[in-house]
């Protein structure tokens, strides 16, 4: 559990980037905590503005969440081309260049934001970081009979990969059936570049960098909400 103002300042974030809303849009339902407050936000519009959206969950939580505050859900298959994502993160530097994966769902949230016009970042301000890794391990998605293959791999190019396990010391097992590895990097000096050399290894299935894919980041202080953008003028 984060400190008053964290969550505070995430509802805050949340509530401001789900301004972006209009109605008609297909919008990607993030993942995590922050994420939790935007899908409340989009029920509250739906219920006291008649806001008409449609949401495409990330995972079963943010499904869950979608059923519970009334927004109705669709799938890629119906709209491959979503509108707007709304999601958290667990790092962010300052090209909104991102870690992702701390819950687990970075396959299906990088999927929605790769396939969407506009992907806005819920975070509070603990989150920034000058440089990615830095005190953050990286998630990696990977086939369980690939692990060790894997493991070695991502040793031969620097990293300690650690199997993600429950308070039981039972793997985790993500929505797609998969293992994750959180890996240490250290400080991550050309995400690009990891990114691809892990993406090379059969058996990722998919890695917690997000690349070049934030267009805005709504961040939560103790006191206000920041706007970040990529977006030129
Ligand atoms: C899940 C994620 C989450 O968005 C990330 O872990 C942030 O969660 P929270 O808002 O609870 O801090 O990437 O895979």
């Amino acid at each position: 559990m984060g400190h008053d103002w964290v969550e505070d300042a995430k509802r805050r974030a949340a509530v401001e980037a789900v301004k972006n809303i209009r109605d008609n849009f297909i919008i990607g339902l993030g993942s995590g905590s922050t994420a939790a407050y935007a899908i409340e936000e989009i029920g509250r519009r739906i219920r006291e503005e008649g806001l008409r959206v449609l949401g495409i969950p990330t995972s079963y939580q943010s499904l869950l969440l979608a059923a519970k505050f009334g927004v109705p859900t669709t799938t890629l298959y119906e709209h491959p081309i979503v509108d707007l994502t709304i999601d958290g993160a667990d790092q962010i530097d300052s090209n909104l260049n991102l870690i992702k994966g701390g819950g687990g769902a970075l396959t299906r949230e990088k999927i929605i934001a790769a396939a969407s016009k506009c992907l806005i970042i819920v975070a509070d301000e603990r989150k920034l970081t000058d440089r990615l890794g830095r005190g953050q391990l990286l998630p990696v998605e990977v086939l369980p009979f690939a692990k060790p293959f894997v493991e070695a791999k991502i040793r031969e190019i620097g990293g300690k990969p650690h199997l993600r396990e429950d308070r039981r010391s039972v793997p985790f097992i993500t929505e797609n059936g998969n293992f994750i590895l959180d890996v240490d990097f250290g400080v991550i000096d050309e995400p690009l570049d990891l990114e691809r050399r892990l993406k090379m290894i059969p058996g990722v299935v998919e890695t917690g960098l997000f690349i070049g894919m934030t267009h805005l980041a709504y961040i939560g202080t103790k006191t206000s909400v920041r706007v970040m953008s990529t977006l030129r003028e």
